[in-house]
């Protein structure tokens, strides 16, 4: 059993929680997910790792409410357990001291998986510009913490009530028209947020990694549930990623096969809610 060690609402309906797993912890690297189940009859939702403490052992894990389990989750305090936890899953981020200046974007809850990739980037001594995206100001979530690894960062809000009003594709292309030389940007996000930042820059020949989140299930390239068309290959987001050349994913197909389950995904939902 996995204890929970804290728990806090960021704002309605996104949750930090911080989950005892202190092997996981000791192996977990920038980029990599886990796959947990809250109870035995749980489905395996993978999420992405947000930050890591080997000394306190444990797991940072940023979630929205979307489904069945992730409200199943959210139920949970401080001081319950989940089942299962495995990880770390899935291939590191690739970061060296030599990749000049990275422009490191988050849309929406995805600034919590980008936030231990950025800071690794800011560790081995590259220029970090942080892109946070959120529809509005009361969404944003890890601004301090962004703000710490950071060169610079740079908010885009849809309704403009804080920072740039617009996307972060808005925010992006103010760096271009300031002459700001980016070496590579990652992003992190919704699918068509990610698809969008990819149309950016692939015109300006600038490296665009992704970090993609598709259905998976055993998290350990069995199933085949997460596979995702990358340039001429098909590849398995759990065990070759779930980090992407973002110039070569098929969104659409990776977006619709994300749509495939809605119908039951709300089935799913609403038993719980019963
Ligand atoms: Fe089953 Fe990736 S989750 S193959």
């Amino acid at each position: 059993m996995f204890k929970i060690m804290y728990k806090k609402e960021l704002s309605p309906g996104i949750f930090h929680m911080d989950i005892e797993a202190p092997r996981v912890a000791k192996k977990a690297k920038a980029g990599q997910f886990i796959v947990l189940r809250v109870d035995e009859k749980g489905e395996r939702i993978p999420l992405t790792i947000a930050d890591f403490d080997v000394e306190k052992g444990t797991i940072t894990l940023i979630f929205q409410v979307l489904g069945a389990s992730t409200m199943q989750l959210s139920a949970l305090n401080e001081g319950d357990s989940i089942v299962d936890f495995a990880g770390p899953l899935g291939q590191p981020s690739e970061i060296d001291g030599n990749m000049g200046t990275v422009v490191c974007i988050g849309g929406g809850i995805g600034v919590a998986p980008v936030y231990p990739i950025a800071r690794a980037m800011h560790e081995a001594g590259n220029k970090v510009i942080s892109i946070m995206g959120a529809k509005t100001k009361d969404i944003l979530i890890f601004e301090d913490k962004m703000r710490a690894i950071s060169d610079e960062v740079i908010i885009a809000t849809d309704d403009g009530s804080y920072g740039v009003k617009g996307f972060v594709t808005t925010a992006l292309q103010q760096l271009v028209d300031r002459g700001e030389k980016i070496d590579q940007v990652t992003a992190i996000g919704p699918g068509i947020m990610m698809k969008s930042v990819c149309d950016a820059t692939r015109p300006l020949g600038i490296k665009t990694i992704v970090s993609l989140n598709p259905v998976m299930v055993d998290g350990t390239g069995m199933c085949g549930g997460c596979r995702v068309q990358v340039g001429d290959e098909m590849k398995f987001a759990c065990v070759d990623g779930p980090e992407f050349d973002g110039h070569l994913v098929d969104f659409n197909n990776l977006m619709s096969r994300g749509r495939m389950f809605r119908e039951q995904e709300a089935k799913a939902k609403e038993h719980v809610c019963n």
